[in-house]
């Protein structure tokens, strides 16, 4: 993702790609200055499009902590339902996060 001045303002990328299993993570982030414009989830909804009609994946899901509702909402803006909670899941620099489980399937466009 850049900005007319060609500096990058965030990324979106598929991670733990399973292409045997047709499923592969999304994650994201924006830097502060660029946040509120709905950066993440424009880039997302994109990837996730390309992902399913180009790669031909079945399940792209993603994770994030419960304690970071941002992220929850660019999850839901780009038709990723939550799934559930996976309980002290993913290591922080403040200790272990339950984390929220999200994802889309190709059937859902
Ligand atoms: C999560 C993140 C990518 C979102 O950046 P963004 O695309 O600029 O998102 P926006 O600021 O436009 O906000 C998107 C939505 O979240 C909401 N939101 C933003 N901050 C929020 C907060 N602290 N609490 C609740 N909702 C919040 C916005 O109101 C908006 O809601 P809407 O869709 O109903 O209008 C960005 O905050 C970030 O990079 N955070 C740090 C890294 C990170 O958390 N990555 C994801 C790890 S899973």
């Amino acid at each position: 993702m850049r900005t007319g001045d060609d500096r990058a303002i965030g990324q979106a990328s598929l991670r733990t790609l399973a292409l045997f299993a047709a499923q592969a993570q999304v994650s994201y982030w924006v830097v502060p200055a660029a946040r509120g414009a709905h950066v993440a989830a424009r880039a997302t909804r994109a990837l996730t499009d390309w992902a399913f009609r180009t790669v031909r994946l079945h399940r792209v899901f993603l994770l994030h902590s419960t304690a970071n509702p941002a992220s929850c909402r660019v999850a839901l803006d780009c038709g990723f339902p939550a799934e559930g909670t996976l309980r002290g899941h993913m290591l922080h620099a403040d200790g272990w996060h339950d984390m929220h489980v999200h994802a889309r399937l190709s059937t859902d466009l």
